[in-house]
C-alpha cells in the first residue's frame, strides 16, 4: 500500500559513517513502520525499496563522502511492505577538523507533479541497470541533465 507524508512532516535520521542508524524521530518510525529499538544500530538500507536505481544511491553517496549536499526523490519500503515517497536532502556532519563524523538526512513530502517525473525516469534507469549496472544507470541521469542543459541540482530543485 502506498503511504502519503503528512504536507508539514518531517523525516529525520542520523548515521554513523558506516550508515548505521543513530538517530530516528517519531515520524521516521510512524512512517517505516519499525520501532526504535528495531531501527538504531540498523544500516539504514534496512528501508530500501526495489523501485530504486543503484546508480541515485552511487550519486548519493558520491556526494555526500565529498561534503556535498544532495536532495534526491526517493520511495521507502516498510516493515509491513507498505512503500512511501520523501524528497530527502542528505549531508555529511564534520567535527572540527572537517573529519566526516556520520550524516544527516531530513525528508519531506514530495509533490504529484515531482513525482509523475521520477518515477519513469527511475523505472528507466533500473531498465538501464538490469543490463548495463550502475554506469548505465547514471548514463540515462546524465544524458537527460546534459539535454536539458542542466545540474543534478538545478533539474531536481525545478521538478
Ligand atoms: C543519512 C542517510 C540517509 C539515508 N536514507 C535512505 C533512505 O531513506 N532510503 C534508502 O533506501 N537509503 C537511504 N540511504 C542510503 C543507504 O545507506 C543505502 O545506500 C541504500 O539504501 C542502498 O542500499 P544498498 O547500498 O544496500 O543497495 C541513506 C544513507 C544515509 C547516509
Amino acid at each position: 500500500m502506498l503511504l502519503e507524508m503528512k504536507e508539514n512532516d518531517l523525516i529525520v535520521s542520523k548515521t554513523d559513517t558506516k550508515s548505521r542508524l543513530t538517530y530516528v524521530n517519531e515520524i521516521f518510525m510512524t512512517m517505516a513502520e519499525y520501532t526504535e529499538e528495531e531501527l538504531l544500530g540498523k544500516p539504514h538500507n534496512i528501508v530500501r525499496h526495489p523501485d530504486m536505481p543503484k546508480s541515485i544511491f552511487k550519486l548519493l553517496w558520491d556526494k555526500i563522502q565529498s561534503k556535498e549536499e544532495i536532495f534526491a526523490y526517493v520511495i521507502n519500503k516498510t516493515k509491513n511492505g507498505n512503500e512511501y515517497w520523501v524528497l530527502a536532502n542528505v549531508t555529511a556532519s564534520v567535527d572540527a577538523n572537517g573529519n566526516i563524523i556520520g550524516y544527516y538526512s531530513v525528508r519531506r513530502k514530495p509533490t504529484d507533479s515531482a513525482l509523475s517525473v521520477i518515477k519513469p525516469l527511475y523505472q528507466e534507469m533500473i531498465q538501464a541497470e538490469r543490463s548495463g549496472g550502475i554506469e548505465a544507470g547514471t548514463k540515462i541521469l546524465t544524458d537527460l541533465l546534459h539535454k536539458e542543459g542542466v545540474s543534478y541540482d538545478e533539474y531536481i530543485i525545478a521538478l
